[in-house]
């Protein structure tokens, strides 16, 4: 086997990339206010559940299987553009006045993306970021293996509540890489919200942006993508609820429950609900509430851009020089925008 090398003093010990951990487990405090606020949304009139709750270790199991899946195409389809449109990509970079850039991974989870794109943009320093500490270390750690020479310092963080990087980060030449459509899952201000903290020179500090987004299109293809045939995505949305019962200490059974997924035009949105199958009570310690049949809990917003109403929100946002690249049915796109 070939393992990368470095010299420290006189043995020869495998490179392996920095880590810096600035994310804390919740506490008990924090495991407490979850549990509040989970019965707060349940209670509601319109109940919900925050989608962050879907992904516990099963939960991030299927997660993976969905973009495997034939009617999940955003995964696919993405990676079909990154491998026609890299040589352009790293070119829009160039045009930039960027080089070798700090290329920062959002939720970077397995590196799988990133790695991809790493030959082709060739940065000076790769920042994988995720909140899923032990998982990152590993990818980081293969990564390094497979680019010895590149400066590594992966860093465990919750992104969605602030974007001030360690100083070990590069400050210049900072580009985010934000693949996947994750950014759907936030609603248009959130996300405007988000990519300003980005290019916020006080905050991400960002150079430029490479950023996935799923495009709108007919209405059967994107339902599909969200109740594949196989029931994947219903034991994703199901399995939320196993985990609100670990979490609350509530009873739910989610084979009381039906997996909804629909496109809301007005709203550009495909949403994920839980409809209970019957009148049904759901009790907690301290609290309980009265489903009646056909009653729906909210649990996932997956936000469907244009072209046009993503590039307004990047210029909203802060960014000016704005390209994009679709596959060949324009359903998915890759943004590039500087600051
Ligand atoms: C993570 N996120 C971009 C996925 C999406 O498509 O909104 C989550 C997902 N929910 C159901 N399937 C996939």
């Amino acid at each position: 086997m070939n393992l990368p090398l470095k010299l420290t003093g006189l043995a020869l010990a495998p490179a392996s990339p920095q880590f810096i951990n600035r994310y804390s487990e919740p506490s008990t405090g924090q495991a407490v206010s979850a549990a509040q606020e989970l019965a707060d949304c349940l209670v509601t009139p319109a109940a919900s559940v925050s989608p962050k709750y879907f992904y516990d270790a099963l939960g991030s199991k299927l997660f993976e299987a969905i973009t495997g899946l034939d009617e999940y195409y955003p995964t696919r389809t993405e990676a079909g553009i990154f491998d026609v449109a890299h040589a352009q990509m790293a070119l829009a970079l160039a045009d930039a006045g960027i080089r070798r850039p700090c290329l920062i991974d959002l939720g970077a989870g397995n590196c799988a993306k990133a790695s991809r794109m790493i030959p082709h943009l060739q940065p000076k320093q790769y920042v994988p970021v995720d909140i899923s500490v032990d998982f990152l270390r590993e990818a980081a750690e293969q990564v390094q293996s497979a680019f010895p020479a590149l400066n590594i310092v992966g860093v465990g963080m919750d992104f969605s509540t602030g974007l001030v990087l360690p100083p070990e980060v590069q400050q210049h030449d900072r580009v985010f890489f934000y693949p996947g459509s994750s950014l759907g899952n936030f609603s248009p201000a959130q996300a405007q919200a988000f990519l300003q903290r980005i290019a916020d020179p006080a905050q991400g500090g960002a150079s430029g942006l490479l950023l996935g987004i799923d495009l709108v299109k007919d209405k059967a293809t994107l339902e599909a993508a969200y109740d594949d045939t196989l029931g994947v995505t219903a034991a994703f949305n199901k399995n939320l609820l196993r985990h609100v019962n670990r979490l609350l200490g509530s009873d739910f059974d989610e084979r009381q429950w039906r997996h909804l997924a629909l496109f809301n035009e007005a709203e550009s949105r495909i949403e994920m609900h839980l409809q209970a199958q019957k009148n049904l009570t759901v009790r907690w310690p301290g609290g309980e509430r009265v489903f009646r049949g056909g009653e729906r809990i909210h649990t996932e917003s997956s936000y469907k851009y244009t072209v046009a109403s993503m590039s307004a929100l990047l210029r909203r946002a802060g960014f000016t020089q704005i390209n994009h690249w679709t596959d060949p049915k324009d359903w998915f796109a890759v943004f590039w925008a500087s600051v």
